[in-house]
């Protein structure tokens, strides 16, 4: 395409609520122990919202941040593009709620539902907007409040999921310098392996589906383990191959915080020292759209990307779904 302008990420943000809940604190909730937390996912701790905190709060806090570390106004704000799976509500929008308590006044707003690869897909949408002049400055949030949606009996998944929230500002960049390239992949025959089976309009909630908890995650932890093992490095080697880069040339992967074992096969399939894998999965546990952003702000904050650096982020989640891209950090 001709007239297409270097696109970038202008500023990063991210927000955790204030509880903590440790592995130690899980211990006295389901049959589980810290060792086998630690041992099967890495996670020791993570953040789980206030009552009455919502996830458009969270992306709101998330979002000043990143506003703020941009140097832009929530006016000049042209899109925002809220990735989430668990909004405040199922409708309206929880982007527009943003939208208004941001005082973006002169954006549009819509959520994106690509579970934990969702941050990604709404930076590859924001980058086409700005890379054709059609928008200036677009917000990308992803946020999740997954502690209201997960059965905190199955300790299948109450151990993994928590809450959290991470933005960026996407504009115009300097050249020679911004996004090279996305993939975007989805396998909905997968659908199954993470699911919230109630709540949507082919099984609305009765008394009968909130009893058996049908309305909250369910997940097949092995499958989605051998999806998410052989799906990270086969999206991080496309999305090389389309940016014309090498795993070597990679200064940081920023990968989803789902299990730290995935990581560490990935890094292993790729020939990639783990040391230039970003990982905080730790101390956030899996917070789905929430988690890439968190871990390239927290990347940012810890002075791990400067200027010049090629980052790489990678996503796998709920749909099934995919995506990756690959960027020259323009700060
Ligand atoms: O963001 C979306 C992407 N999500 C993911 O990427 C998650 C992918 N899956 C995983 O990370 C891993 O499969 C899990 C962490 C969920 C499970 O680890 P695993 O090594 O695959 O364990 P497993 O499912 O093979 O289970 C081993 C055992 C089972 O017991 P039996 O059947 O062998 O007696 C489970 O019942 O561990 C048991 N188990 C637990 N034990 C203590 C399952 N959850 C727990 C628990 N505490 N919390």
């Amino acid at each position: 395409m001709k007239n297409l302008r270097p696109v970038g990420i202008l500023g990063v943000g991210h927000y955790a609520p204030e509880k903590i809940l440790t592995n130690k604190d899980l211990e006295k909730m389901v049959n589980t122990t810290d060792e086998w937390i630690t041992e099967r996912t890495g996670i020791k701790e993570r953040h789980i919202a206030a009552p009455g905190e919502n996830t458009s709060d969270m992306a709101v806090a998330a979002a000043r941040r990143a506003l703020e570390h941009a140097g832009v106004k929530p006016e000049e704000i042209d899109l925002i593009v809220m990735c989430t799976l668990s909004g405040d509500y199922p409708f309206p929008a929880t982007g527009c709620l943003v939208q208004d308590k941001l005082g973006a006044v002169n954006a549009g707003a819509f959520d994106l539902a690509a579970g934990c690869s969702g941050f990604i897909y709404g930076l590859s949408v924001a980058s086409q907007m700005v890379a054709t002049g059609s928008m200036n400055k677009v917000l990308v949030i992803g946020a999740e409040i997954l502690s209201r949606v997960i059965n905190w009996e199955d300790r299948n998944t109450c151990v993994l999921f928590a809450d959290g929230a991470g933005a960026a500002v996407i504009g115009p960049v300097e050249e020679g310098y911004g996004f090279y390239s996305y993939t975007l992949g989805s396998d909905g025959s997968g659908g199954e392996a993470i699911i919230a089976r109630a709540g949507g309009t082919r099984t609305p909630v009765t008394e009968e589906i909130l009893k058996e908890k049908l309305h909250l995650a369910q997940m097949d932890g092995t499958e989605v383990f051998k999806f998410a093992s052989r799906i990270m490095p086969e999206a991080i080697n496309t999305v090389l191959a389309k940016s014309g880069l090498q795993a070597d040339d990679i200064d940081i992967y920023i990968p989803h915080q789902a299990n730290v074992r995935i990581i560490q096969s990935g890094a292993k399939r790729l020939k990639q020292p783990l040391e230039k894998f970003f990982i905080n999965v730790q101390k956030y546990g899996n917070t789905s759209a929430g988690s890439v952003p968190i871990a390239l702000s927290e990347a940012w904050d810890e002075g791990r990307i400067k200027k010049g650096d090629n980052v790489l982020l990678v996503g796998f989640g709920t749909g099934l779904t995919w995506a990756a891209c690959a960027l020259k950090w323009n700060k």
